[in-house]
């Protein structure tokens, strides 16, 4: 990394910046651990890639670009820019199948990379198929920390048997509380996840672990605390194994896993922030209704008012002229009606 390109200089002081601005708010691929990937490829040769869950591609042409001759990209559900990157690169191959089934159909790899249904019953039987079926390999696992470490996510749900099953819900856990909550990490109808942490048969940690413990003393787990936790899984060679020495600086750091808190800390109280808001705009709006409806009946209320005020006055104009021809009449000239009278009919004689 050129640290002036990366954090800027005098004359341009705005690179990090720059930089942090051009990655996703919530950092989630294995893309970001490339150097990590170097390292693997730098003690190991990796020609045969089989990679669960692909995504979009992004890592499938990574894996090839480090020097990997075939990738298998196992996803069940490929979108549009996977079936690109494959179509456009002779190592890929897309394998629309869901793991661990499809695990034996496919040619013996150098890397696995296990990404896909972020449960216990699911990435148990993965690890397990390749534990047995490739001593050899590389694994990699990705989301092996907060929050699916004791807790299952399922994507496909319906491909499991109800008994390999935790009750779930559409909420999402928080680093803020224990219990899940719709202001938490939702799937927002891609996944969701088990309603209790911990226990067991949850979590892709508690698979790990029980899949090596049934495999027996001869591997080696290495996690780096960082981007929801990433694991290499590799077998032991009895004492000194080069590539878990290499990649000891990221396992061993306590500031990588500070940092992963940290971000995963903000990120959940931002998506708390943004369920307040938007329930606020929901408030505002009906509070706003209520104000509009209030003022309708103000004015009709106004309305009517007016016209019992015009009513009333009326009613004192009459009365007040009433009294005046009362007064009028009372005041008259004692026999002035009767003069006229005969005056009136003298005329017509
Ligand atoms: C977390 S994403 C993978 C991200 C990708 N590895 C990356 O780092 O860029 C999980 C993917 O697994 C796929 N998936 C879900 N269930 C699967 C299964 N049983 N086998 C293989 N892939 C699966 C989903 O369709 C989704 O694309």
């Amino acid at each position: 990394m050129n640290p002036a390109a990366a954090f800027g200089t005098r004359e341009d002081p705005h690179a990090q910046a720059r930089w942090a601005r051009q990655q996703p708010l919530l950092l989630h691929s294995l893309s970001c651990f490339r150097e990590i990937f170097e390292l693997i490829y730098a003690h190991r040769v990796i020609s045969t890639v089989v990679e669960v869950g692909a995504e979009s591609g992004q890592m499938s042409t990574l894996y090839a670009e480090l020097g990997a001759t075939s990738v298998y990209c196992v996803d069940p559900a490929p979108n549009q820019t996977l079936r690109t990157a494959v179509a456009g690169n002779d190592a890929l191959h897309l394998v629309e199948r869901p793991s661990p089934d499809v695990l034996p159909e496919l040619p013996p790899a150098d890397l696995y990379v296990l990404d896909g249904d972020h449960n216990y019953a699911t990435v148990r039987p993965e690890l397990t198929w390749v534990l047995e079926h490739a001593p050899d390999a590389v694994i990699v696992l990705h989301d092996l920390l907060w929050p699916w470490s004791r807790r299952d996510l399922y994507y496909e749900p319906s491909r499991l048997t109800s008994e390999d099953r935790h009750p779930s819900s559409p909420d999402g856990p928080t680093i803020w509380h224990d219990e899940l909550t719709p202001a938490g990490f939702v799937g927002l109808g891609a996944f969701t996840c088990s309603e209790e942490a911990g226990g067991e048969r949850n979590g892709v940690l508690t698979a790990v672990e029980d899949a090596l413990a049934a495999a027996g003393a001869d591997w080696w787990l290495v996690l780096v605390p960082a981007i929801f936790g990433l694991g290499v899984v590799v077998r032991d060679e009895g004492g000194f194994h080069p590539l878990l020495e290499a990649l000891r600086p990221y396992t061993d750091s306590r500031l990588l896993a500070m940092l992963e808190n940290n971000r995963l800390a903000l990120y959940t109280r931002v998506l708390q922030l943004q369920y307040e808001a938007v329930a606020h705009a929901a408030d505002a709006d009906a509070l706003a209704n209520t104000i509009a409806a209030q003022r309708h009946e103000l004015d009709r209320l106004t309305e009517q008012a007016g016209l019992a005020q015009r009513q009333q006055a009326e009613i004192v104009r009459l009365n007040k002229e009433n009294e005046q021809l009362k007064k009028a009449i009372a005041e008259r000239p004692a026999g002035a009606i009767d003069l006229l009278k005969s005056l009136s009919a003298r005329r017509r004689r």
